[in-house]
């Protein structure tokens, strides 16, 4: 395989709470499981992601908490990277807008971006009318503000989105807007802001996109709702001007010798995207190639950029993201030249997930009323690899799915356990028992064997051909129907007789089996890759074992084994998260 190299990031979680696992299965899951697995191709990966620390909702958290919003966001950055490590999403940075070691990178890199976008002429100075809270003597952008949805009639709308039909919001449509800071009625008062000209952008925006439909022709296969979402977006609204910079002192500061910039800062959703490339500058300079050499990441048309978001992040990733991007190029051109930001290549956006806890009805997650399963909670009781298997297994890739506490544990024993895990299990143990924990000759072939070899490596090929497409729920069942497989052979081939009367045979058909394992193992190794280091443990394999190549390369007769561990455990809901 020709070399190929990737920039891949997943979404900046808000650092204003907890991490659970419909954020998991959202985003970071998928992410981890495609740069693992673009690993194993030799592709030269970078894997960005940190936290979203400015704007309005850490504000709003740290009201609520009482603390410093420096001390809160430190305090969640700390909290979402143990969770991610405790799952084995292993980012080669994690970041943060505002953390100390890194605000410092972002905030010069997000003033650029807008210097460059101001230069262009591409943002318009705007004069307008905006909640001003007079006794918190403050504007209340954003979510500073609730009130009833102008579009739906539901009272749960903010200052930004309805939460009920989800539209965008003017906050001086709301009806009887209310400030969430002293609870008064906000009166409008005059300020100025710096809108983006999307609708300048808006035609090669809308070429680019159309030409994410043909697979073919755009080399990444980009999911319908993502086209479906941007695109209908244009089509029924059209691409208006979208303020970016904010009343608020909270995030980087607008970068203008102007009066009326006093006091102001970008939107949040306008610094954050940045944050993918200001982390990847500060990763360049931790790891010594200093921070220039972003751009062999950013700027080089051989590297491919991948998002991986939630539903709700379609619209800043597909289209405002890609037109700041687009805003700051110097040629028309949709895919950057060398020396100028590269378009993304794919953005893997998944949808939410329900919960379903035992005995009860299914539920949407929410951190308010606490219907989560929180990932803290989680790794105090099970290992990482059930929650990645199941996650992945039922990922929310074209539509909601549900979280259900009884569907998790009856899929990590029945599914999991019973086609993996036994598999793993009677192979090794009768290795150990009848052939000196060493692999037995293969012998002279017949046609089974040759079948099962060869799903061995349609198995590699189809999971592979998943992966590239993003598809990783299918990948993952043509990697459980090859273990199911295994189990078959095994079965058909009897070796517990045949060790009593054709001892070559039943070498040969645990031969096999072994084969098995050994494609097994780099094939489950993305998904899961704790159970994937067992197996290549008990197998004795050299270091190198994830080559996806590789996972086809026979284990010489004679290759000794490990004593075979537990590879899956069974659970029981008992042991934690009963709820
Ligand atoms: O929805 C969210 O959680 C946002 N914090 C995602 C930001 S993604 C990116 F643009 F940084
Ligand atoms: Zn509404």
């Amino acid at each position: 395989m020709a070399s190929r190299r990737y920039l891949v990031t997943a979404a900046l979680p808000y650092s204003n709470g907890r991490l659970h696992v419909g954020h998991i299965a959202g985003a970071y899951l998928p992410a981890d499981t495609y740069v693992r697995y673009l690993r194993a191709t030799g592709a030269e990966v970078r894997f960005i992601c940190g936290s979203d620390d400015n704007g309005v909702a850490a504000l709003r958290s740290a009201r609520l908490e009482q603390r410093p919003v420096e001390e809160l966001t430190a305090a969640y950055n700390r909290c979402q990277q143990q969770d991610f490590e405790g799952l084995g999403i292993k980012f080669d940075i994690y970041g943060g807008t505002h953390q100390p070691r890194y605000a410092k990178t972002h905030e010069k890199f997000s003033q650029d971006f807008f210097l460059k976008i101001f230069q262009k002429g591409l943002f318009s100075k705007r004069r307008i009318n905006q909640l001003y809270d007079v006794e918190a003597a403050q504007f209340l952008p954003d979510r500073f503000v609730r009130g009833t949805c102008p579009f739906c009639g539901s009272g749960n709308a903010y200052g930004d989105q309805c939460e009920e039909c989800g539209r965008a919001i003017d906050q001086t449509t709301l009806i009887d807007p209310v400030s969430i800071l002293t609870e008064s009625r906000p009166v409008l008062r005059e300020t100025v802001h710096w809108y983006l000209r999307l609708d300048q952008l808006q035609a090669r925006l809308t070429t680019w996109l159309d030409g994410k439909k043909d697979p073919a022709a755009c080399g990444a296969v980009w999911r319908p709702v993502v086209l479906n979402q941007s695109l209908g977006r244009i089509v029924a609204e059209g691409l208006p001007e979208r303020a970016m910079t904010r009343d608020l002192t909270w995030g980087v500061p607008v970068p203008l010798d102007d009066p009326d910039a006093q006091g102001k800062s970008l939107y949040v959703w306008f610094d954050a995207p940045i944050g993918y490339v200001s982390f990847t500058a500060a990763w360049c300079a931790e790891s010594g190639a200093g921070e220039e050499a972003y751009a062999h990441w950013w700027k080089d048309p051989e590297c491919k950029v991948v998002h991986f978001i939630g539903e709700d992040n379609i619209v800043f990733h597909a289209i405002t993201w890609p037109a700041m991007l687009l805003a700051t190029h110097d040629s028309t051109d949709l895919q950057g030249q060398p020396g100028e930001y590269q378009l993304p290549h794919n953005v893997v956006a998944n949808s939410f997930m329900n919960i379903k806890f035992p005995g009860k009805e299914e539920e949407k997650i929410s951190k308010s009323r606490g219907t989560a399963v929180w990932i803290g909670d989680y790794l105090k009781s099970f290992d990482p690899d059930p929650l990645r298997y199941y996650l992945t297994a039922t990922a929310p890739e074209g539509a909601r799915t549900t979280f259900d506490l009884d569907d998790f544990v009856t899929r990590n024993n029945g599914e999991l356990l019973n086609a993996l895990g036994n598999f793993f299990n009677r192979t090794l143990t009768f290795a150990q028992k009848y052939f000196e924990s060493k692999v037995p000759a293969a012998g002279t072939r017949g046609t089974d064997d040759k079948v099962q070899l060869g799903r061995c490596k349609t198995a590699m090929e189809r999971a592979g051909a998943e992966l590239e497409a993003c598809h990783f729920k299918a990948a993952l069942h043509v990697v459980m129907s090859l273990a199911r497989a295994g189990n078959v052979y095994f079965d058909q081939t009897k070796p517990f007789h045949t060790r009593k009367t054709d001892l070559e045979a039943c070498g040969r058909a645990i031969n096999v089996c072994l084969q098995t394992c050994r494609t097994l193992t780099t094939l489950i190794a993305p998904f899961l890759p704790a159970t994937g280091q067992r197996c290549a443990a008990m197998l004795g394999l050299a270091p190198g074992w994830e080559s996806w190549p590789a996972a086809i390369a026979e284990l010489p007769a004679g290759q000794g084994l490990s004593e075979p561990v537990i590879l899956v455990k069974k659970l029981d809901l008992k042991e934690g998260l009963g709820a």
